[in-house]
């Protein structure tokens, strides 16, 4: 009998995290196979989850490919599903089919600087990337990670990013000044730009809101980056994840498959219908 693509493999949640509180609450949870179904991924993909009785969503895979016990996801609760799950509890069971999409090209990355550049729940996508630079640390030359949230209470895995700081070039940053704020105090593009970060050798990936998106680009292009060393990924709203409904289509792309990820050289072709 054929298989049947839309039956998802039944993952325990093992952990949960409150990252962020508040009106745009994200939690992490860490999910792990108990009938063995753990998969493979590469960096970029996502996955589609579902909360039984409530419906299914479309999520970045959080943890690094070299992680091999359980899968992590990041997720803002906005809407049905994202609340339902928020409410789970650990030990209850949730619904995982995938990997879906595209990858980031890591393997072509080897011997370059990367610069990483998130905004808000932006930083999930990336996170599998830099979680494997820095296991691979001696393959990559110097790693920057630029993140801003609207408040110090909006940035997630921030333990994570403070431990970083070995390895790593943080830059941390909120959108107002904050009384005992250390880092940055504006936009994430601005603290980009007011680094100056350069070109050379470098391969730039970001993350976040649309509009943070359009402007770190719009700098990065500023300091020199050409269209080629400039990654994205584009989120559209996607229901089979499998290139079946046409639900996220841009232009001739599903995004479901082409995508997630895309250079600026592919994505300032695509009619902007993301
Ligand atoms: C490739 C991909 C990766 C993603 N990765 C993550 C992730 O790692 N973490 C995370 O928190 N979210 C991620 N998302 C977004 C996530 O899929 C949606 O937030 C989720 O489907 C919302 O489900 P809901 O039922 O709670 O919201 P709904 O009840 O369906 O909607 C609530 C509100 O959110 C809007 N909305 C829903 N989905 C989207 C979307 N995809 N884009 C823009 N607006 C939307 C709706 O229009 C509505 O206003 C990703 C989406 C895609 C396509
Ligand atoms: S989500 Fe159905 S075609 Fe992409």
């Amino acid at each position: 009998m054929t298989e049947n693509v839309y039956l998802p493999k039944l993952a325990r949640i093992a952990s949960i995290k409150d990252e962020v509180v508040g009106a745009r609450a994200i939690k992490t949870f860490q999910v792990e196979f108990p009938d063995g179904d753990m998969f493979e991924h590469e960096c970029g993909q996502c996955a589609m989850i579902s909360v039984f009785g409530k419906g299914e969503m479309m999520i970045s895979i959080a943890s690094s490919p070299l992680v091999k016990d359980y899968k992590q996801f990041s997720i803002m609760r906005v809407g049905k599903v994202t609340t339902a799950i928020h409410a789970m509890k650990v030990g209850d069971v949730i619904g995982v089919r995938g990997p879906y999409g595209n990858k980031f090209p890591v393997n072509d990355w080897k011997g370059k600087n990367l610069v990483f550049i998130g905004g808000g729940c932006g930083l999930a996508p990336i996170w599998p990337i830099i979680q494997t630079a820095v296991a691979q640390r001696s393959d990559f030359a110097n790693i920057t990670v630029f993140y801003g949230g609207r408040s110090s209470r909006d940035i997630m895995y921030r333990a994570e990013l403070e431990k970083l700081r070995g390895v790593a070039d943080v830059h941390l940053s909120v959108d107002q000044a904050e009384e005992g704020w250390e880092g940055y105090c504006g936009f994430v593009p601005a603290n980009v730009m007011s680094t100056g970060v350069a070109p050379d050798n470098a391969i730039a990936i970001t993350c976040g809101p649309p509009i943070m998106i359009k402007y770190v680009i719009q700098n990065l292009k500023g300091l020199g980056f050409a269209d080629e060393q400039i990654y994205t990924t584009i989120e559209n709203k996607m229901k089979c994840g499998i290139g079946k409904c046409g639900r996220c289509n841009v232009g001739k792309d599903y995004v479901c498959v082409s995508g997630p990820v895309y250079s600026w050289a592919q994505l300032k072709d695509l009619p902007q219908e993301y």
